[in-house]
């Protein structure tokens, strides 16, 4: 696993409701058939509140359709592709990075910051995709990479052109360590001097990608730093043109139309300026740990997650907000990248009164647990229950960076039960739920097996131990024609040999399927006043097996949500104060029980039941 995998215990607390007791399951049929949402339907769907109770979806535009038949996903592909995103009850796409980019890192490394990847199509099919998920209802997301550039950007082509180039300071340039201390400047600056002037790198920083995250550059006799790969070198936010240029190009794309972005690795902006070593974190043994790459594991403590980051978001949230008024109604909104070690922290990215920061900093304390253990999940979600002040919780299990549902949550044999379970607590519980193209049909991790097929380039890096994330950006599965519909050209990455069975063409006529599944609980968080705003409390919180939790709203009846975490079946047994006992079911497991009373529910292995207390 990546950088991405920062986990914090929390505390667990909190039940209004108990429930005792095991037994056996039976098995009856399944709920009726799904009917697309009609826009309005929604509660809380005001333009001011689109993203409080919002469904987002993330597309990597080069995996998921293909319309010129070149083999890699483009714009007009999504644009194709709307009417299934309607029906799935997406209120917005999240695209990560289509600008112009050498693609070293898929998008992550971006040379012009105001246009549109040829790869990817033009600014008109940009604005055409714009307008036509509009009329969906469907919102546009940005990604915004604001922690580092292409080394091909015009502003580092000039940065690294000379050391008084005006450009010089809008990224992280250090003489080296030793050596080249004894050297006076001028001299140093002689082209064609030996390579060992250069000294060893700055400190023990190291690239999130392997290896030392300072590079040297001959030409001006200086290292830069790259908290990624070596073609991303990190600006510098310590210069006030750097704020101004990002303001720029954010109003740039809200002028677009856009509702909103994703601010890539936003808590890596500031590093340490006296450049300490970061600590090197060891094992039981005492020993240091050491990564797939062979490197030390270091603690980040010098470059992540630095004070200097609050006053940014900040500013950038002001700018933010002048857009969502007067001329362009509609919140636009934030969201963070924000892999936080612990519940406080997160909050913190919230921003406070009167200095608001991110709108939604993605919670991945409870989607990246990567384990099955229900106490862990129930003291997670009560942590952002109650932990960061009232604001609203953007839960996300998935995404382009880790290994897929299947491969951190799955037994090989009950996959797809199992991703009802995760689903299900994605989307019933409160807040902003977010997840990646291809978990609502049950897309499998599919990683490169031999290291010349290998496209990231961390995994050839990494390799074996690393394999990179091509594994889970591999092309969405449309139907069972060649390449699963996704290009008719050769896909740049392989389509899986799942794509035969696990597929939307056979999902969609299957009502027991996984993508019937996640469109019938979207659309219950949309039209049922408990799920769609009630808060979650948790339930009978003893028990090891199931979790469970109860959605309650002024003025709503209140919605209890069971999950069993095993294989083997679970009867539980609630008692909700002020209830008749009763429950009316909205929504269970294909095959699972109807449930007798709200103190006799039976569970199927890994089942799910969600029903309205009577
Ligand atoms: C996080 C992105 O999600 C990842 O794909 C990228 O490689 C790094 N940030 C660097 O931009």
């Amino acid at each position: 696993m990546h950088w991405t995998k920062r986990i914090a215990k929390t505390l667990e607390s909190c039940l209004l409701v108990l429930s005792l007791g095991a037994g056996a399951y039976s098995a009856i049929g399944q709920t009726g058939p799904v009917t697309a949402l009609q826009p309005g339907s929604t509660i809380s769907a005001s333009k001011q509140d689109w993203w409080k109770n919002a469904v987002i979806y993330e597309i990597y535009p080069r995996s998921f359709q293909d319309s010129n038949g070149d083999g890699i996903g483009d714009l007009n592909g999504i644009t194709q592709r709307l009417d299934y995103l309607k029906d799935l009850g997406v209120d917005a796409i999240w695209l990560t990075p289509c600008y112009p980019s050498p693609q070293v890192d898929f998008g992550y490394d971006i040379s012009d910051y105001k246009n549109i990847d040829p790869q990817y199509g033009t600014l008109a099919d940009f604005d055409r995709l714009v307008a036509e998920a509009g009329k969906r209802h469907i919102r546009i997301l940005m990604d915004m990479v604001m922690n580092h550039t292409s080394d091909k950007h015009e502003w580092f082509i000039q940065s690294r052109s000379s050391r008084d180039n005006p450009y010089r300071d809008w990224y992280v340039w250090r003489d080296g360590k030793g050596e080249m201390a004894n050297h006076p400047k001028d001299e140093d600056l002689s082209l064609g001097a030996p390579a060992t002037d250069k000294g060893a790198p700055p400190n023990n920083w190291q690239s999130e990608f392997g290896h030392s995250a300072w590079e040297w550059d001959p030409a001006t006799r200086q290292y830069y730093y790259h908290k990624f790969y070596i073609q991303q070198p990190d600006v510098n936010w310590d210069n006030p043109k750097i704020h101004e240029a990002f303001k720029d190009i954010i109003g740039f794309w809200l002028r677009r139309g856009v509702s909103g972005f994703r601010f890539d690795a936003i808590t890596t902006l500031f590093e340490d300026p006296n450049l300490a070593d970061e600590g090197v974190v060891t094992g039981k043994d005492g020993k240091p740990r050491i990564n797939a790459f062979g490197d030390p594991v270091l603690d980040n403590s010098k470059t992540d997650n630095l004070p200097g980051v609050h006053p940014v978001m900040q500013e950038m949230r002001a700018h933010v907000d002048t857009f969502s008024s007067g001329k362009f109604p509609g919140t636009r909104v934030l969201i963070g990248e924000t892999y936080m070690a612990n519940i406080a922290d997160l909050a913190k990215m919230y921003g406070s009164a009167g200095k608001p920061e991110f709108h939604l900093p993605m919670d991945t304390q409870v989607g990246m647990i990567n384990k099955l253990d229900v106490a862990t999940f129930r003291a997670r979600l009560n942590d952002v229950e109650t932990g960061i002040g009232g604001n609203i919780p953007l839960l996300v299990f998935d995404n382009h960076d880790n290994p897929r549902l299947d491969a951190r949550y799955g037994d090989g044999v009950h996959d797809i039960d199992i991703q009802r379970v995760i689903s299900t607590v994605l989307l019933a519980s409160r807040g902003t739920a977010l997840f990646y193209y291809g978990d609502e049909i049950g897309m499998k991790t599919t990683p490169p097996t031999r290291k010349e097929d290998v496209k990231d380039p961390m995994g050839v890096t990494g390799w074996p131990k690393e394999k990179g994330r091509d594994g889970e950006r591999t092309p969405m599965q449309w139907d069972v024609r060649a390449n699963a519909g996704f290009t008719k050209g050769l896909p740049w990455l392989p389509v899986p040999p799942s794509a035969s069975t696990i597929n939307v063409e056979i999902e969609k006529f299957n009502p027991n399927s996984l993508l019937a599944w996640y469109q019938r609980l979207i659309r219950l968080k949309k039209i049922n006043p408990a799920l769609a705003r009630g808060e979650n409390v948790m339930l009978d919180t003893r028990n090891t097996k199931v979790l469970s939790w109860v959605r309650q709203a002024p003025g709503a009846s209140a919605v209890v949500v069971l999950v069993n975490f095993t294989a083997e079946p679970q009867t539980v047994r609630l008692s909700v104060s002020g209830s008749g006992g009763k429950t009316r079911t909205l929504l269970k497991t294909p095959g699972g029980a109807e449930p007798v009373s709200l103190d006799q529910i039976v569970l199927g292995p890994f089942g799910v039941y969600i029903g309205e207390v009577q």
